[in-house]
């Protein structure tokens, strides 16, 4: 054993000895941080600079047939004690062979810390992210990432580059995919159920691991939707909009940043100084460590911020960076740097702290090996509760977009033509970011889902119709043929799950391929119509919108997806889920979201005819489907919106009620929303924000009053001197079952 394990065993029987005799004690976690600072500051003084700079630098292991490798030029460095953490590898066996290494072959024996992208499941897969913030259901989604980690700890892992938590409002973007969508509220809660559920209660258990907030900041405003583009914004928007989700994620605790790629407002976020410190060090006091983003600090080159790598790396430690992912950077340049007298060895002595810090918190100086144990890993993964948690959670994700007639659900004794290039899929269905979920032969296609449910393949006939993309029709004339032999046409159509995803922006959002067309040949046979989308953003949908007489948007819905698709077919389970983000007409529209502000000459649809109005020529300003649109099998009537108080003053609360009535026949959940708009401020305001939100579930007839809480905490913004206040005046409440179809009350903050 190496001098340092020694040396941390002996000191974490001390904590041991101190959080025994001291349980009582209030000041029990403050001694145990005390314990933990005089470990950390007598490891720091024991370590070269060359080591401090090791604790830095994070590398990518390949992977290969029998385990995971390492460039042999890493594994020099990680002998040398320059690698403090690498990041996919997976398997509890692949990563004790590194932890060996580092414990046992270098001087100080520091652990490693293992990191891996675990986004929405790591062995189980859930539905994208996307996907389940369209569940609205914070329990389920802090339960989902409470599932990632448990597979994830088993497999070696400590830390997920998750959640990602940048707004997004553009859906040419392709990693809407991975974002909870374009609110600020409805992500702030997500992002902090994420963390919860990855970083459970208490870092050291051996199921939890450390949560990363990404991609620090703005990323998911690039200019065009062109993923990696420059986001030039000003500061009251960013503080409004896209920094929130970051703050909420330290609030619940997050242990790590990660930084993005993209230049804001000029200058590189790997080394933007005033994101970096000024806000998240200084104002938010967060004491986490920060990661780059893949390479970013090299790509500060390329960007025309840093003229060469030695610069980058100064630019980016002393904008606070702490560690750098991939890019050898700090690897190759902190130590001249420090010889230059360019970044002070402090700063590096305070990033390898930051990152000791979590080591010791995760248990690691204590059991380097704690995570990585292959019976627990083989119990865990794919644990039939996991797979069940995982169905319901895609169950709840999917959004029934049109329901004419009541087409859906469909009976069991239908005969029903499948048809479309993703009926038998198993692949795309899990999407991307799907860590170690497997793919075909294991996630359940929609086929087998719906033969499972249906008890037989008897009333089912198959087409695949056509290819996701490409010009073939060979299949048309047997998915016609198909089409007329049966009752209703079901086609699971839609993108490949390579065209969302880093990198994976579109200008298009139309269904790819010939897909559209053979639509319109399902439409032609004169059988209703029903569509399963499977997909990572919002498409544009108005044909199909016209054409089709029912559409269910499935995301990608996870490893169960199938089966979770059938319960909802058929009506085991009735819908329940609300689009995060909204759905526009065209692609013209974009940027398309609910909170917009209105402008001085809004357009209203009762004259037409006047021509200076804030509006297209040639589509309407509405989009196709709103922000917290989602229909249900059942339906519900809103209302009695009344408040307690016409006006209340700074320090008191008011009650909004509210009556929802099922009145329709099926038992079904209801998220209600509630919206607020400020009518007129020191700089202007949207014309609504979302405050709060509250699921229900109702039996045919019930119905039941609902009352939400709200102070001037939640009115407050950034006023015109930039101070966050709520300012006294006018305002609107709203409260429905989406953005668009609410009722409307007033109240006055005095
Ligand atoms: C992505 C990150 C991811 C990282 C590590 C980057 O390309 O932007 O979201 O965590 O790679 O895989």
């Amino acid at each position: 054993m190496t001098r340092i394990i020694k040396f941390s065993v002996l000191m974490l029987s001390i904590v041991f000895i101190f959080s025994n005799c001291e349980k009582n004690n209030k000041n029990n976690q403050s001694e145990v941080d005390d314990v933990m600072d005089n470990f950390i500051d007598s490891l720091l003084q024991e370590m070269t600079l060359d080591e401090k700079i090791g604790q830095t630098v994070l590398f990518s292991a390949g992977w290969e047939v029998t385990g995971p490798t390492l460039d042999s030029n890493y594994v020099v460095y990680l002998k040398e004690g320059m690698v403090g953490a690498i990041f996919n590898i997976h398997s509890a066996k692949g990563s004790k062979e590194f932890q060996r290494i580092a414990v046992e072959e270098t001087r100080l024996g520091i652990p490693l810390l293992f990191g891996y992208d675990v986004i929405h499941g790591y062995k189980t897969i859930f539905p994208i992210s996307l996907g389940e913030s369209a569940s609205w259901d914070l329990e389920m989604i802090e339960q989902s990432a409470r599932v990632a980690a448990e597979e994830a700890s088993s497999a070696g892992l400590h830390w997920t580059f998750a959640p990602m938590i940048d707004v997004t409002r553009d859906p040419r973007w392709g990693r809407v995919s991975e974002g909870s969508g374009e609110d600020v509220y409805l992500g702030n809660q997500i992002a902090m159920a994420r963390v919860k559920g990855f970083q459970g209660d208490d870092l050291s258990n051996n199921n939890t691991i450390l949560a990363c907030a990404k991609h620090y900041a703005a990323y998911g405003a690039p200019l065009a939707g062109r993923d990696y583009n420059t986001v030039d914004m000003s500061e009251r928007e960013l503080r409004t909009t896209y920094l929130p989700p970051f703050k909420a994620a330290i609030d619940a605790g997050v242990s790590t940043f990660m930084t993005s790629f993209n230049d804001l407002n000029g200058i590189p976020a790997s080394g933007n100084k005033f994101l970096l410190t000024d806000i998240l060090r200084n104002e938010w006091n967060f004491e986490g460590f920060v990661v780059t983003d893949y390479t970013s600090i090299n790509e500060m080159i390329p960007h025309g911020f840093s003229k060469d790598e030695k610069h980058a790396g100064e630019q980016a430690i002393n904008a606070g960076v702490d560690m750098d992912m991939q890019g050898g950077i700090f690897l190759r340049n902190l130590k001249t740097l420090v010889e230059e007298g360019k970044v002070s060895e402090k700063t590096i002595t305070e990033a390898a702290r930051k990152i000791l810090v979590m080591k010791y918190k995760l248990g690691l100086f204590e059991d380097p090996y704690r995570y990585a144990d292959e019976e627990r890993e083989a119990a865990t993964l794919n644990k039939p509760e996991f797979l069940e948690k995982a169905r319901e959670m895609a169950r709840k994700s999917m959004v029934l977009l049109k329901n004419e007639n009541q087409t859906l659900p469909l009976s069991k004794n239908t005969k029903i033509a499948l048809i479309g290039p993703l009926v038998k899929d198993e692949n795309h269905i899990i999407g991307s970011w799907s860590a170690q979920g497997d793919r075909n032969g294991k996630a359940v296609s929609v086929f087998e889902g719906v033969t499972e449910i249906l008890g037989s393949s008897k009333n089912i006939l198959y087409s695949k119709g056509c290819e996701i993309e490409g010009e073939d029709k060979t299949y048309f004339n047997e998915a016609i043929r198909i089409a007329k032999q049966s009752d209703v046409v079901v086609m699971v159509v839609g993108e490949s799950e390579g065209m969302s995803g880093e990198a994976r922006s579109r200008t298009n959002l139309d269904l790819p391929g010939v897909q559209k067309e053979l639509i319109a040949e399902m439409k032609k046979t004169g059988k209703p119509i029903v569509l399963v989308l499977m997909n990572g953003r919002p498409l544009t949908l108005e044909y199909e919108n016209k054409t089709a007489d029912a559409i269910l948007e499935t995301w990608w819905p996870g490893t169960m997806g199938g089966l979770a698709i059938a319960d909802v077919l058929f009506g085991d389970y009735n819908p329940s889920g609300k689009l995060p983000i909204t759905f526009p007409r065209n692609v013209g529209q974009i940027p398309i979201f609910y909170n917009a502000k209105n402008t001085g000459r809004p357009y209203d649809p009762k004259t037409p005819e006047i021509t200076y109005r804030s509006r297209y020529l040639d589509v309407a300003n509405t989009p196709l489907y709103p922000f917290g649109y989602g229909l249900s099998y059942t339906s519900f009537e809103y209302s009695n919106l009344t408040i307690n108080k016409a006006e209340f003053s700074l320090n008191e609360t008011i009650n909004i009620n509210v009556t929802i009535k099922n009145t329709g026949k099926y038992k079904g959940e209801e998220t209600i929303q509630l919206y607020v708009q400020d009518l007129v401020g020191s700089v202007t305001r949207p014309l609504k924000e979302l405050k709060r939100f509250k699921k229900i579930t109702l039996t045919p007839n019930q119905s039941k009053n609902i009352t939400f809480t709200l102070t001037a905490e939640d009115l407050v913004f950034y006023t015109y001197d930039m101070s966050f206040k709520a300012e006294t005046g006018e305002f609107k409440i709203f409260v429905g079952t989406n953005s668009r179809d609410v009722l409307e009350n007033k109240f006055i903050l005095k």
